[in-house]
């Protein structure tokens, strides 16, 4: 599998050749102006929650490539208003087999509002499961006890996880979400993007390593394996 990190939570991991990117903000992003968002290929856009951090991009991109949305009922309905048609609607509890794998829309303890004002739905984490690996990214979140049920879900071979602190984890609640997972490999996302979310990279890393975790953080742009 191949993981594209294009800056805040913003990543494009593919899977069984289906390129699913996450969270689409980049043109509000200070440290991803090199990223050229009109060149970004997807066959599916998965949305977390309504923030702006999550959505500035959605409707460009969602537009541009015919990607078809997976998201929240609320934000199903707040995109069929501006004119994006080809979204697929779910919530917390359900799952579906698309033909790259099965998506199960897990809980995220965070909140939800649209850009306009609108109401987002309650925000969302995800496991995706493959014939190649499994994956959960948590979306924004807190620390969650729900996330002792994601190892009866599947076997997670890596997590995207918010390791910013302020708004969400920071990396201390990050290492014990991994343990709590069951997973020893760990993207970092949702950091460095401005003030309040600013991390030290060297304690961070020292800290994932004292728990015998691997703390993987791309750079702006890079494709990695994983
Ligand atoms: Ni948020
Ligand atoms: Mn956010």
């Amino acid at each position: 599998m191949t993981f594209t990190y294009y800056g805040h939570s913003c990543f494009l991991v593919e899977v069984e050749g289906k390129k699913l990117l996450f969270d689409p903000f980049i043109t509000g992003n200070e440290l991803a102006k090199d990223i050229d968002v009109t060149s970004i290929e997807a066959d599916y856009i998965l949305v977390s929650h309504g923030h702006q951090d999550h959505v500035l991009d959605l409707v460009a991109i969602a537009a541009n490539t015919k990607a078809k949305v997976i998201c929240a009922w609320e934000i199903y309905v707040w995109l069929g208003k501006q004119g994006i048609e080809n979204v697929h609607p779910m919530n917390i509890g359900g799952q579906w087999k698309f033909d790259f794998g099965t998506v199960k829309c897990v809980t995220a303890q965070h909140s939800s509002g649209l850009p306009d004002g609108s109401y987002g739905g309650n925000p969302m984490g995800f496991i995706i499961s493959s014939k190649e690996k499994n994956f959960y990214y948590s979306g924004d979140t807190a620390l969650t006890l729900d996330m002792q049920l994601i190892p009866q879900f599947a076997v997670i071979d890596f997590a995207v996880l918010p390791i910013g602190d302020n708004f969400t984890m920071g990396p201390t609640d990050a290492v014990r979400a991994a343990h709590m997972i069951n997973c020893h490999t760990v993207v970092g996302v949702h950091y460095d993007t401005f003030g309040f979310i600013k991390i030290d990279h060297k304690d961070t890393n020292d800290l994932f390593t004292r728990n015998g975790l691997s703390l993987l953080l791309p750079q702006i742009g890079e494709t990695i394996s994983i």
